[in-house]
């Protein structure tokens, strides 16, 4: 027998409840498209596959969840996202829009009908991704966005042919058309029917998917299953199965956990869940370090944001993963959890060895924590993320900065870290000293340069040489000590000579 599961994958999809019981937890939402839907074989090729690994858009659909009883929608690649962490949620393909606008007489969705007249399209084959991406904004957007506000949208999706300005000309103008929005009072209806369900529990062939539905549940799966891969928003782990064709056995997804989408404010501190995605992690951040902001917005792209965790991000642990640098200054600690058992780490000492955390059999990462500074605490902080596309590329080095100066600018506390330097992400214990206790000056800065090249032996590999990151480590923190701790244009000058002559 290949498959026994308690009950089907339940999702509203096309206008109604769909229900499948009969495929493995790895198929993804985009073979689940293009190969499987509808068993007269009425598959919908609308969604096309570029790349399998996220990063070219092609595949983008949009998906609907509940949140506070509203219809929250947001753009995934359907290419890296597995079938089962549909459950309870609605899927929208761009075959979707032919049935939103089939009452008009050419049958187009604004936002289509401005990629026609703005000549938004030429191959064709990015545009039912770019199409979804622009739906998503068209939707969660009341007024015409501004330029910027259409290119974090269209952050993850590549067009190879017509360039982008006729793309975001049109994805401006489709706000001048007639509106055309998503009738959602149905779908809410049919997706609060869905909240009422078991947690889904699949087994196929010799492999389970356990979506467990409070934290208790959760934990206890945990510790029953400790060999189960923890699946979060898939943008790692997708590609494990898309690219790596590896085989992942038992999953453990945490996405339907309610607990670990919390973020709230206590003693001082930001407590992120580890199941909050990018998007609204990283703008919470930013709302309390605006200086995060620059991250926030080299992050990825929309898509991946959308779909992957901050807490998949730190617990996968990558060398180069973006958020840790910056969390490390900030001296954020994390809460893991065993069963009803909870400690704290620092993340700072959470990675061990390449790929190596901290976490133990059975325990997994609960809440990111994030102290808050006192309004009184004087401190510079700047995250610089170098790589060769500025949009959705993985990091050559991503360098991370904080210190407290007292009034005459001699440094009180300081953190820096760095990803891209080491096997894992690494604090600069050597610099660091050679700033405690000192006044900043840009003599000062060349000798903790100098020590940054006893805290890293880098890598060299496809992404950078070890020169180059070594170099480029030293000139972040030399931008830090320009853009965060002399402020004046004269001063700027003034120290870009003087750095430029040492
Ligand atoms: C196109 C593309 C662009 C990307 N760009 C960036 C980028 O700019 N910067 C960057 O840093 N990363 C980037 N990534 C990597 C990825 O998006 C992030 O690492 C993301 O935060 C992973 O989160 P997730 O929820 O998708 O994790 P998943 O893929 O679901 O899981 C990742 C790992 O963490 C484990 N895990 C997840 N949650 C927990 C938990 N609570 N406790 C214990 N273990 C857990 C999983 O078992 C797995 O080992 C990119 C990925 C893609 C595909
Ligand atoms: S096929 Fe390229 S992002 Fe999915
Ligand atoms: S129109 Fe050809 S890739 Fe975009």
């Amino acid at each position: 027998m290949s498959k026994v599961s308690v009950r089907p994958i339940t999702f509203y999809f096309r206008g109604q409840k769909q229900q499948i019981d009969t495929l493995s937890p790895t198929t993804t939402v985009l073979q689940y498209l293009r190969e499987y839907v509808g068993s007269d074989k009425t598959r919908q090729t609308g969604t096309k596959e570029g790349c399998a690994e996220g990063d070219c858009g092609a595949c983008t659909v949009v998906i609907g969840e509940l949140v506070n009883d509203q219809l929250q929608l947001h753009s995934v690649n359907a290419c890296i996202q597995f079938l089962p962490t549909l459950d309870g949620k609605a899927l929208f393909s761009v075959e979707d829009l032919q049935t939103l606008s089939s009452s008009t007489e050419a049958h187009l969705h604004p936002v289509q009908q401005a990629m026609l007249e703005y000549h938004g399209s030429q191959c064709g084959f990015c545009t039912p991704g770019f199409i979804m991406s622009l739906w998503s904004m068209y939707e969660n957007e009341a007024e015409m966005p501004s330029r910027a506000t259409v290119t974090d949208y269209i952050s993850g999706n590549l067009c190879r042919c017509t360039g982008y300005r006729p793309i975001l000309d049109a994805a401006q103008k489709a706000f001048d058309y007639p509106k055309m929005m998503l009738e959602r009072q149905n779908i809410i209806d049919e997706l609060k029917q869905m909240q009422d369900l078991p947690p889904l529990q699949l087994s196929y062939l010799h492999q389970q998917f356990f979506a467990p539905k409070t934290l208790r549940e959760f934990a206890t799966l945990r510790q029953q299953y400790p060999q189960a891969r923890i699946v979060a928003g898939s943008t790692d782990v997708g590609l494990w199965v898309t690219k790596l064709g590896r085989e992942l056995g038992d999953l453990l997804y945490i996405g339907q956990v309610p607990e670990l989408k919390n973020i709230k404010v206590q003693a001082g501190r930001l407590e992120i869940g580890a199941n909050v995605s990018l998007s609204d992690a990283l703008s919470k951040i930013t709302e309390i370090y605006p200086d995060f902001a620059d991250l926030q917005r080299r992050f990825a792209s929309m898509p991946i944001k959308n779909a992957g965790t901050l807490g998949g991000n730190i617990a996968n642990g990558s060398p180069i993963g973006d958020s840790m640098p910056a969390l490390i200054t900030l001296d954020a600690a994390l809460r893991l959890r065993c069963g009803e058992q909870t400690r704290e780490v620092n993340l700072a000492d959470f990675y061990l060895d390449y790929q190596k955390t901290a976490l133990q059999t059975g325990e997994f990462v609960e809440t990111i924590l994030i102290p808050i500074r006192e309004p009184s605490t004087a401190f510079k902080f700047a995250s610089y993320k170098i790589s060769k596309r500025f949009e959705q590329d993985i990091s050559a080095v991503c360098a991370a900065f904080y210190c407290e100066l007292d009034k005459n600018n001699v440094v009180q506390s300081i953190r820096i870290a760095f990803g891209g330097m080491a096997a894992i992400p690494k604090r600069a214990f050597n610099a660091e000293k050679v700033l405690l206790g000192q006044s900043l000056t840009p003599e000062r800065i060349e000798q903790a340069q100098v020590a940054l090249a006893k805290d890293y032996q880098p890598l060299n590999d496809g992404r950078a040489s070890a020169a180059y990151r070594l170099q480029v480590a030293q000139n972040c923190l030399q931008r830090f000590y320009i853009e965060k701790i002399k402020q004046s244009s004269v001063a700027r000058l003034d120290d870009l000579i003087a750095l430029v002559e040492v």
